[in-house]
């Protein structure tokens, strides 16, 4: 038996916990790939018609296994809108298609509730729905942030770069995901870029950071800056984390060989990134490896066995008897972000690659943008050991 500490035991000999999570279109083409004969009626039409669909189920998960022995199982649901409608909609008429969605997890039996894409965006980022509900209600909002960070770091490494060599800079560091990814990412490179356009709060998130750094971690140096364009032209990893609602960043912004994550809805990166930058890594975060035999019943794009973060919080809550609203609303601790990193871990879930668009990213892709990062800046090979960049930007590389 596996006791968590609040009176719940769990373990191989009990039943498994059990979950909902709501899933809805991120684009026209992922209805009409599922529902061919929609292909021939116009974009107008299918919205309109899908803004009277109730949220449905639309498969079972079974086999999630955690490194511990608990289990959990659960149901993917869906809410038929594409995020503009979402973002669009009124409130109140988005709220009460968001219950529906949570009453129809309790009526499956799930004891947790877990809030997909933009669903988790619009409103009050899930308190009202959790307000409504029996059953507890998350965003994923934690583990988005720690596996974003993690992500990132792993695109660095894949990039050849040496963390502790690393300039990062955080767009929209002041804010309450940015300010936790920049706690996290401080703690692992060596120069720490906060950015926003309001200097105070990036200098009180300076000091606070300072005086969080666990003890034994060397201190990064850690700058202020509110030119976004000018921090990430000198940065080897950038996050965008702003609530601006505009593209900040154009592909002359971002070096040969960055990675950039891109965490903001709508984007704050130009997708003309994608197009002509084809020596920058833009990723939105991590993907994240399921421990267990996981079936999802459906496909959403990701390798077998793998998901988006916030799917996975909503699992690793589950499998660890925390039935409460774990993220909810504007406000991340640093602290929820630790414990469901430390959680991820306990039970064996772990970053397995990158994802973009709500999609993953082949590995060979990964390899090709280094390539050619490498050819234009000179970045070591894998196979040299990785000098971790030194002979980039000129820099002659040690004797
Ligand atoms: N990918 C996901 O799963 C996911 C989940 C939740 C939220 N999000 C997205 O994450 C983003 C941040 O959310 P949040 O709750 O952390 O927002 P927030 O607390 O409101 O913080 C926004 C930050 O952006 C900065 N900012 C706003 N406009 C800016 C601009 N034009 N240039 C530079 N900095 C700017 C703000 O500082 P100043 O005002 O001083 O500039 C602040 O630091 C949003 O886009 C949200 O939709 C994504």
């Amino acid at each position: 038996m596996v006791g968590d500490g609040r009176g719940r035991e769990h373990g191989v000999e009990e039943r498994p916990r059990r979950f909902a999570f709501l899933l809805h279109p991120l684009r026209l083409t992922d209805f009409t790939g599922r529902f061919r004969p929609l292909r021939h009626v116009p974009e107008g039409m299918i919205r309109f018609a899908f803004r009277h669909v109730p949220p449905f189920k639309v498969s079972t998960i079974r086999g999630v296994v955690s490194a511990t022995g608990a289990r959990a199982e659960g149901w993917f649901l869906v809410l038929p809108l594409l995020p503009d409608d979402l973002m669009r909609a009124p409130w109140p008429w988005t709220l009460r298609r968001l219950v529906r969605a949570g009453r129809l997890a309790e009526r499956l039996g799930a004891e947790i509730f877990g809030l997909g894409a933009f669903t988790k965006i619009v409103g009050d980022r899930g308190v009202s729905v959790n307000a409504a509900l029996s059953i507890p209600v998350t965003t994923g909002n934690s583990y988005t942030a720690a596996s974003a960070v993690e992500g990132a770091l792993y695109g660095v490494d894949r990039m050849g770069h040496e963390r502790r060599n690393v300039r990062a800079a955080v767009v929209g560091a002041s804010g309450s995901i940015g300010a936790a990814v920049s706690h996290l990412v401080a703690r692992e490179v060596g120069e720490v870029v906060l950015v926003a356009r309001r200097r105070e709060p990036l200098e009180r998130l300076r000091e606070r950071i300072a005086a969080d750094l666990p003890p034994g971690l060397p201190l990064p140096s850690l700058e202020v800056e509110t030119d976004v364009r000018r921090a990430a032209r000198g940065a080897d990893l950038v996050f965008t984390i702003t609530s601006s609602g505009d593209v900040l960043l154009d592909p002359d912004d971002l070096a040969p060989g960055s990675v950039v994550c891109d965490v903001a809805r709508p984007r704050n990166v130009s997708d003309k990134v994608l197009e002509v930058r084809d020596d920058v890594l833009v990723i939105d975060g991590g993907v994240i490896a399921v421990p267990g035999p996981v079936d999802f019943g459906f496909s959403f794009g990701f390798p077998p066995g793998t998901a988006e973060a916030c799917i996975a919080e909503t699992m690793i809550l589950a499998l660890e008897g925390r039935l409460e609203p774990f993220t909810l609303g504007q406000d991340i601790p640093v602290a929820r972000v630790l414990e469901i990193a430390a959680l991820a871990r306990k039970h064996g879930f772990r970053v397995a690659g990158f994802r973009r668009f709500e999609r993953a990213i082949p590995e060979v892709e990964v390899d090709a943008v280094r390539e050619r990062a490498r050819r234009r800046r000179r970045l070591p090979d894998v196979a040299d050991g990785g000098d971790g960049g030194r002979e980039r930007a000129g820099e002659a590389p040690p004797a």
